[in-house]
């Protein structure tokens, strides 16, 4: 049995606490105070150390420390509609709106501007079909059909399903795709089936993460590029014929070059973008050179790289209900399927948005929303 304080040494303790704590804030404010003025920056504030807090709040900063721009507010008041915000920087359900049917095109840029700033616009309640969220997705671009998962009866739909007998694979943070050359802008999730309790998605803010990184960091991975392929698709079916596995590589390129560094194309916003199941961890190269990276040093810096979205301050949770919809944007999000609902079942079902080319621009100004 552990010896707990008697009386007197509690109390002798907690008396040197607080005689301590009364003097040490009297010196951290003597020591502060010249430099907390209100001049002084969000990285001055937050210091060396605290970068997640500080990657939000410099995200934030940017947003105009406001989780929408005035203008975007005025539009939904104007069609009478509400938004939930579901973190400061990232995630917004966007409540009184009816995606069935035709959508006017300037309901279609509303949307399109409530996912450029929050990343990820959520629905309520909408039951579509596979034909209509085919249709919603088409709103927003092409459409790119998913060659590795059970299709639905529209082929452009996947199925996200998980089961007693199949447990749920989608528990690592990563943004969709990155094997493809030009990998989806977006994906519009649907909740079909929901677990009693969990099966939630989670977002993070890869803008606030890229703003959170250590300088020496950001700078080091400024121009590296890696190779991303289909390999985790591939092991999942040892069995499959070669001559169909080569067939499929040659359809499909096996092994893309993309930035971990990526720039929006809308927002001129740059994130961190990394996928460590697709990301081949041996792969990076700087790409003004050519010259790869040894592969101890490559792969201790994604190892790094990887731990950054799971800090709880970039993150957001969405909580489904069957017609919910989320669209995220894979430009500037990751996200990360809960798997804690065995045995139960969820399914959700998918259409994603063609995207293009990830590309960095160090010069590039994020534009006001
Ligand atoms: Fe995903």
């Amino acid at each position: 049995m552990r010896e707990a304080n008697s009386p007197e040494e509690q109390a002798a303790y907690n008396d040197s606490a607080v005689a301590i704590a009364e003097q040490l804030t009297e010196a951290r404010r003597a020591l502060m105070m010249p430099k907390m003025t209100e001049a002084a920056t969000i990285e001055e504030r937050f210091g060396p150390l605290e970068r997640a807090g500080m990657g939000v709040a410099l995200e934030y900063e940017r947003m105009g420390n406001q989780p929408v721009t005035d203008g975007l507010k005025e539009r939904a008041d104007r069609y009478g509609f509400a938004f939930e915000h579901l973190g400061i920087t990232i995630g917004t359900i966007v409540h009184g709106i009816d995606l069935k049917g035709e959508l006017d095109a300037d309901l279609v840029r509303f949307i399109r501007d409530v996912l450029l700033e929050r990343k990820v616009v959520c629905f309520r309640d909408q039951h579509l079909d596979e034909d209509e969220q085919v249709a919603f997705g088409r709103h927003f671009g092409e459409l790119d059909a998913f060659p590795f998962g059970p299709p639905g009866d529209n082929p452009y739909i996947v199925k996200i399903q998980a089961s007693h007998r199949a447990p749920a694979r989608q528990n690592l943070w990563h943004t969709d795709v990155t094997w493809m050359e030009k990998p989806s802008l977006g994906s519009i999730a649907q909740c079909i089936e929901v677990p009693p309790i969990g099966g939630d998605t989670l977002f993070s803010d890869s803008h606030a993460v890229y703003l959170g990184l250590p300088k020496a960091l950001s700078e080091r991975i400024q121009h590296l590029h890696g190779i991303n392929d289909y390999r985790v698709f591939l092991a999942r079916d040892p069995g499959l014929d070669p001559d169909f596995v080569e067939s499929m590589k040659e359809r499909i390129p096996f092994g893309v070059s993309h930035p971990l560094c990526r720039t929006h194309p809308e927002t001129g916003k740059t994130a961190l973008y990394i996928h460590g199941g697709f990301l081949r961890h041996d792969s990076l190269f700087d790409v003004r050179t050519g010259k790869p990276l040894p592969k101890e040093e490559a792969e201790a810096l994604v190892a790094s790289l990887l731990t950054q979205h799971s800090r709880p301050e970039y993150i957001c949770r969405y909580r489904w209900e069957p017609g919910s919809i989320a669209f995220w944007d894979n430009r500037a999000v990751q996200h990360y399927a809960a798997c804690d609902y065995f045995p139960h079942r969820r399914l959700l079902q998918r259409v994603t948005v063609s995207g293009d080319r990830p590309f960095y621009d160090p010069d590039a100004a994020p534009r006001a929303a």
